[in-house]
């Protein structure tokens, strides 16, 4: 704890506790007593910022990420605007797998496109496993430069693509809606599937263990297409992979899961281990909670469009969420998936201002 605000009331100076960002994200995800609810958003370091376009015009979104002095700018930038609690890295999930030996592109407009998709037993053991001191060195770079940079402002976030996420790009090759590839090969190709997911949950161990050690105060694990799956294909090929992720993360930093669309879900992802559970805005975030049950914290939950609508009714729903928690401990603000690349930032500075100005009691 830091005493650092000081008010007068009646004539006489009085001292009211405040946490710094990093200690206020940490007590959160230890679900202990916070000052105020901390805050920060999914996709912060790009998307809605001008600045950050700025610097895209300049750079291309690969130099962006492979230099940590231009991946730690895009990163504080946020820090800098909205006083968010935590910091998520510049980088992207697809990063892993250039030292994995899987070419892909980013393309404007269409996002990640993988050259040649794994399709068969012999794309599969060629995938390299690797640590990312050898496959992604500059993002273990890039964060001992942030942990640095950042102090106490806000707790440095590392992150990763989850592995059944990764297998929809690898396998179809490019964003989708279904992945009827991917799913594909999970339904008839039991054994290659379990090959890929064993692979690619190593990969994904090795680097958050390396990025947690490079200075990460808290990762999260982004499986943004869970939603696609029912709870028993889900429980069968999925949840033993990002179980055995939390497992071997578990004392070393705070884990959240990420997924969107996923209510038929919720209890099993509870049950795989995450610290946290980022949940979306199909649910009220109290009964999402009821699911979750008292011993994991919940991120979330304002649904990102609905920074489209005047401010008075961001400002209602962002209410409503901060009273379903009810000073729960365990409780990060957020929004339920990453923020729009129309999104005023000027709506984010006051999310940030409402949730930081209800003290707890
Ligand atoms: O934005 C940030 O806060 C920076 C970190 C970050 C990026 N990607 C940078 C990025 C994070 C946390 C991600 C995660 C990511 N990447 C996910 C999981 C989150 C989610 O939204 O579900 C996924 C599925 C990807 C894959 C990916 N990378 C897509 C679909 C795209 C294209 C469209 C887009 O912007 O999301 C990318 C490219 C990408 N990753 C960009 C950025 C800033 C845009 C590149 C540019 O500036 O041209």
């Amino acid at each position: 704890m830091t005493t650092s605000d000081r008010s007068q009331t009646n004539g006489c100076a009085i001292s009211i506790q405040t946490m710094s960002g990093q200690e206020r994200f940490l007590a959160a995800a230890a679900r202990q007593p916070v000052d105020a609810t901390p805050v920060w958003f999914m996709r912060q370091a790009g998307r809605c910022l001008p600045e950050y376009r700025a610097l895209r015009a300049r750079h291309d979104f690969m130099t962006v990420a492979r230099t940590p002095e231009l991946a730690v700018e895009a990163t504080l930038m946020p820090i800098d605007r909205f006083g968010v609690d935590g910091a998520v890295l510049f980088a992207d999930i697809m990063l892993p797998l250039e030292g994995m030996g899987v070419d892909f592109d980013i393309k404007p407009g269409v996002g990640p496109v993988i050259a040649k998709p794994i399709r068969s037993s012999a794309d599969i053991e060629r995938i390299r496993v690797v640590d990312p001191e050898e496959g992604t060195p500059y993002v273990l770079d890039a964060l001992r430069l942030l942990r640095s940079g950042l102090g106490e402002r806000a707790a440095c976030l590392g992150f990763a693509g989850a592995p059944f996420t990764l297998a929809c790009y690898l396998v179809d090759g490019r964003s989708s809606r279904e992945y009827p590839r991917t799913k594909a090969l999970m339904y008839g190709e039991p054994l290659l599937w379990h090959a890929l997911m064993d692979k690619l949950s190593d990969v994904t161990l090795r680097y958050l263990k390396g990025q947690i050690a490079a200075g990460a105060d808290a990762v999260q694990l982004f499986d943004s297409w869970l939603g696609l799956l029912d709870a028993e294909t889900y429980a069968a090929n999925v949840a033993p992979y990002t179980g055995r992720i939390f497992d071997g993360l578990r004392g070393l930093a705070p884990t959240i899961h990420f997924s969107t669309g996923t209510v038929q879900l919720l209890s099993l992802i509870g049950q795989s281990g995450p610290d946290l559970v980022s949940v979306d805005w199909r649910l009220p975030l109290d009964e999402a909670w009821t699911i979750l049950g008292p011993d994991t914290g919940i991120q979330g939950n304002l649904d990102p469009t609905l920074l489209m609508a005047p401010w008075p009714v961001v400002q209602v729903a962002s209410i409503d969420i901060l009273d379903r928690a009810g000073q729960r401990p365990g409780h990060i603000f957020n929004l339920g998936h990453g923020i729009l690349p129309e999104t005023d930032p000027d709506q984010l500075s006051r999310v940030v201002e409402l949730v930081h100005g209800r003290r707890h009691s």
